[in-house]
């Protein structure tokens, strides 16, 4: 594999990343090469870049089945996501997905529209004309409420500061690890585990499988970070067993994500553990709306930037009622279209990787065992050989003409694959309604162009900045 450029100095890459993550990226998908070798300060730890859509496609598609979730995505969101669907591999992740799949299928999702509309509406009634608002705290009050409406039969309205707080904290210090000595040190202890596991058995096994387990996560959180880390912790395990025990104290039924969770039984009878139950919870929670909040966010200051786009989607919002339901969707298509658009410019995953579970081979190149392989959306998003102009905002990429033309796997914000985003069709679904609510009553005016800040996700710096305007 060739070796990428930069990665100058003691650190290597790893200083390049610390220093200016997105330009990082940006840089290095410059490279004509489809497959780069990182260069790390710690023998032992491999990582490359494939910048290319066919070895994406390889990779998440072909060979998805020799590469598992990596190891430090997994350690930087223990705290938060456990051994839930995002980051849980192998037999346990097959099972939990096919335990939700059902859920999310288009038709079965239908039946939260109104819900989506209802909570859009609950937090417009908080709005007054000419209020000065930041766009992805309001976004991320709607679809958290709808998160927790749909999945968890819950009323998140009176939390929602609290928990978005919690949340935020969690999210950054997971961003913030990602790379550090520590979360190396854990990595590489964990592997020597897994390895004297493997080698060994009967006694030394089980001892060398129990610290396995141990070290998954920070084994000791220190300093201010890291202390508020355990503080929001604390705060997001209460909500979320409040949740639980609410449900199981409840004679209602329920067809929702809680249920599922909760009825699922294994084949010899087996109930989900309460701590595998927290993870999935908190995992849908904050997939559920996370990146939908800041897509929205994005999607607004696009189209505050571009009169023509604005207006065709006002005009489609016009279009339907008050309250628009599915059967609206077909008169909403610019919203989605600018939707999809801002997923390209500021996708909410800017970048995820794999790790090889033995040698495998990526187009030409031999990739060892244990090599992170990264892909990122944001950099592939902006290829001058996939996208004519790719920093301008067009919605009309989206026409189904113009998607025809490219390659399949060079729009990459819901991943690809077995591990393909499980929300796509709800987020999908869920944006066209929330913007057509929003638009309908209030016009908005951008305060300030915004700039993308790379943590665990790619939020607006400054929160989009809008005036907002009530309409007649
Ligand atoms: C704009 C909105 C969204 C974006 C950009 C997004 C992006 C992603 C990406 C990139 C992944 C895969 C990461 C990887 O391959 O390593 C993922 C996985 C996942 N997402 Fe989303 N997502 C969105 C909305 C949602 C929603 C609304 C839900 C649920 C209601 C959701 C639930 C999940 C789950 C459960 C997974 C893990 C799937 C698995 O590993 O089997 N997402 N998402």
């Amino acid at each position: 594999m060739p070796m990428a450029p930069g990665g100058a100095g003691l650190l290597g890459h790893n200083s390049d990343f610390r220093s200016d993550r997105l330009g990082t990226l940006n840089r290095l998908s410059k490279a004509t090469e489809p497959l780069l070798r990182l260069k790390l300060p710690v023998p032992g730890v491999r990582a490359a870049v494939a910048n290319h859509p066919d070895i994406v496609q390889e990779m998440l598609v072909e060979k998805a089945k020799w590469f598992d979730k990596s190891d430090m995505l997994r350690f930087s969101l223990f705290p938060l996501a456990g051994e839930g669907i995002f980051t849980s591999n192998g037999e346990l992740w097959r099972r939990q997905r096919k335990l939700m799949a059902p859920l999310f299928h288009p038709k079965a999702l239908e039946r939260y529209a109104p819900d989506m509309v209802a909570c859009t509406v609950r937090t417009l009634a908080r709005w007054r004309d000419g209020d000065d608002l930041a766009l992805n705290a309001e976004t991320t009050r709607i679809t958290m409420a709808v998160a927790g409406k749909t999945l968890f039969g819950a009323d998140t309205f009176s939390e929602a500061d609290e928990l978005g707080h919690a949340l935020t904290v969690t999210l950054d210090w997971a961003g913030w690890i990602i790379g550090r000595p520590m979360a190396i040190a854990h990595i590489l202890m964990r592997r020597q585990l897994g390895l004297l596991r493997e080698r060994s058995s009967g006694r030394v096994a089980e001892l060398a499988r129990r610290a396995e387990l141990g070290v998954r996560g920070p084994v000791l959180l220190f300093g201010e970070r890291g202390r508020a880390l355990a503080r929001a912790i604390v705060v997001l395990d209460e909500h979320v067993q409040k949740m639980i025990d609410d449900r199981r104290s409840s004679s209602a039924v329920h067809g929702d994500l809680l249920a599922r969770l909760l009825d699922a039984r294994d084949e010899d009878g087996s109930v989900m553990s309460d701590r595998q139950i927290r993870d999935e919870v908190l995992t849908l929670f904050v997939a559920g709306h996370e990146t939908t909040a800041t897509g929205l966010a994005w999607t607004l200051h696009e189209a505050c930037r571009d009169p023509r786009v604005y207006a065709e989607m006002e005009r489609e919002a016009d279009s339907v009622g008050d309250e628009p339901t599915v059967a609206d969707l077909g008169k909403l298509g610019m919203c989605l279209r600018a939707f999809q658009e801002a997923l390209r410019l500021y996708p909410p995953v800017y970048v995820f990787g794999r790790d090889s579970t033995q040698a495998v081979t990526l187009g030409e190149y031999d990739v060892p065992r244990s090599t992170n392989v990264m892909v990122s959306p944001w950099a592939m998003h902006r290829r001058r050989d996939l996208w004519s102009d790719p920093e301008r905002f067009d919605p009309d990429r989206f026409s189904p003409e113009r998607e025809a033309t490219r390659h399949r796997y060079a729009y990459l914000p819901f991943s690809a694959g077995p591990r393909i985003c499980l929300g796509i069709h709800f987020a999908y679904l869920e944006a066209p309604l929330i913007l057509a609510t929003l638009l309908r009553r209030y016009r908005f005016e951008l305060l300030a162009e915004d700039e993308p800040e790379p943590s665990a996700t790619l939020r607006p710096k400054h929160g989009v900045r809008v005036r907002v305007r009530a309409r007649r």
